[in-house]
């Protein structure tokens, strides 16, 4: 019998590289949620290396003591240069990042560029650093998520994934959702509410249930900006007030609710 060999798999919209000595933190994250059924329906496609399949010796070692002295050991460079070239030669080039808390902050302007170039590869270091010359050699960008100290770049992997994950067409099965936020960059997101319309003595504010679409979406810009004034001054001073919240905040909108205990 001759069949006629089946096509090529329709390409992936987000294909990630994770190069990691410890491929298993992400088992259950890869399977869970929105994320999980991309995968399935291979929308995203992960792929997974471990830099210690390619350390040689019998010990098969990837770290060792930081010339110059100091404390904690660091990744060599063959198992991940070697690890970086192979997933390469099998399956092309990809955008390179380095995960390191010296790297570039990332933030939603990045996960948008990140979603763009379809095909990454999250380098994620472990122990106290990796040698200097895997980021002067491979990596495109090194990536911080934040100004704290994680053990290893597999959490901060995680957390890139899922931000770049979720502006791809059809993974968050809501794209109203992300159009969204385009809007209302540079502000916190307004405080929101379901059923029941009283819970443990707490209400619902009444504008929400007065079917006034104009009225709710102007008092959400205001509670949206006024959050932002008492959380995040850092955003307002890089994202100034523009007229329109103004005018906004200079009354004609119903007050503002009250402010619970945790903003006071
Ligand atoms: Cl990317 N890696 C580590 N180890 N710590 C971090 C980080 C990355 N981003 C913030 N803290």
């Amino acid at each position: 019998m001759s069949s006629k060999p089946s096509p090529p798999p329709p390409a992936a919209q987000l294909d990630v590289e994770l190069v990691t000595l410890f491929p298993e933190i992400f088992d259950s994250f890869l399977r869970a949620s929105l994320l999980g059924k991309a995968i399935d329906a291979g929308v995203v496609r992960v792929h997974r290396t471990n830099p210690r399949d390619f350390a040689r010796g019998r010990h098969r070692q990837v770290d060792d003591s930081p010339y110059g002295g100091g404390p904690g050991m660091i990744l060599r460079p063959e198992p991940v240069a070697a690890a970086i070239e192979a997933v390469e030669a099998e399956r092309g080039r990809a955008h390179r990042l380095l995960l390191s808390p010296s790297g570039r902050l990332f933030d939603q302007a990045l996960a948008a560029e990140l979603a763009s170039r379809g095909r990454l590869m999250l380098v994620c270091g472990r122990y106290e650093g990796v040698d200097e010359r895997i980021a002067d050699l491979f990596a495109d960008e090194v990536v911080s998520i934040g100004d704290y100290v994680l053990a290893g770049g597999e959490v901060a992997a995680a957390v890139i994934i899922e931000a770049v994950a979720r502006l791809v067409p059809s993974v968050l099965g809501c794209e109203a959702s992300t159009i969204d936020e385009s809007f209302t960059a540079g502000r916190l997101e307004y405080p929101q509410w379901t059923r029941p319309p009283s819970f443990r003595g707490l209400g619902v504010p009444e504008i929400l249930l007065s079917g006034n679409h104009a009225q709710v979406a102007k008092w959400r810009r205001l509670e949206s900006l006024q959050r932002t004034r008492v959380r995040r001054p850092d955003l307002l001073a890089r994202h100034p007030v523009t007229e329109d919240e103004r005018v906004l905040l200079d009354g004609g909108v119903a007050r503002r609710r009250k402010r619970p205990p945790h903003e006071r």
